[in-house]
């Protein structure tokens, strides 16, 4: 899919504040300093259209974006940041977990996972959260560019084994780096298909 235009639509806390039109929307969600801003900006050929930041804890609203006048992307806050206050943190929690219970545009998720880490709890515990609610959802293994071929393999098997343990169809996964721009493709693709299925209906 070929990213014609990007547009900046609204920001806030409240799911219920989130742009009412009735288009396609696709999430990106994952703990704070995961690459979510970046890997939207890599997608969208911009540098700055989702704030980034070294720092954990940038991205603290629902941000909603419009691709191609036809879809809509949604940058949202990281979960886990320990920097913040526990109070927060529960605000964060909550409007994140409404976000998705309640958002009825949400057609699928895209969970990041910084691809150095071994699958830490706070991460299977959102997927396994997302299943149980039946929120549809692939995996983005982030900053590829960090590890050696062989050694982004091996990490890959060890979140397939570990999601085996608790599921029996295993999601999607992305290989990526937004430095490298690794991923695109095949991600605006995946995007793509599915927007294609719905006009179809
Ligand atoms: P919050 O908004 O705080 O939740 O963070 P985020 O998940 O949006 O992360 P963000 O995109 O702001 O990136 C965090 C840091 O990781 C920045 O310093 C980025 O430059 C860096 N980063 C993001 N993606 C990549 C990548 O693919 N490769 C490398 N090497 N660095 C990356
Ligand atoms: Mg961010």
């Amino acid at each position: 899919m070929q990213i014609k235009s990007a547009k900046f639509v609204v920001s806030n806390q409240n799911v219920s504040n989130c742009p009412k039109t009735n288009i396609p929307e696709y999430a990106f969600i994952g703990r704070s300093n995961v690459g979510k801003s970046s890997l939207i900006n890599m997608l969208t050929n911009q540098k700055n259209l989702a704030k980034t930041s070294s720092r954990p804890g940038k991205t603290q609203l629902i941000n909603h974006f419009l691709i191609n006048d036809t879809w809509n992307l949604v940058d949202l806050p990281g979960y886990g940041y320990a920097k913040v206050s526990r109070s927060q943190k529960n605000i964060f929690q909550k409007f994140i977990t409404n976000y998705f219970k309640e958002r009825k545009q949400l057609i699928s998720a895209f969970v990041l996972i910084d691809i150095r880490h071994s699958p830490l709890p706070i991460d299977i515990e959102f997927i396994n959260w997302l299943a149980q609610n039946s929120i549809s959802f692939s995996i983005i293994l982030t900053k590829c560019d960090k590890l050696k071929p062989n050694i982004v393999q091996s990490n890959l098997e060890k979140y397939k084994q570990k999601l085996q343990e608790d599921w029996e169809i295993l999601p999607n996964f992305f290989i990526t780096s937004s430095s490298k721009f690794l991923g695109k493709e095949e991600i605006l693709d995946f995007i793509n298909e599915i927007n294609l299925s719905l006009t179809k209906k």
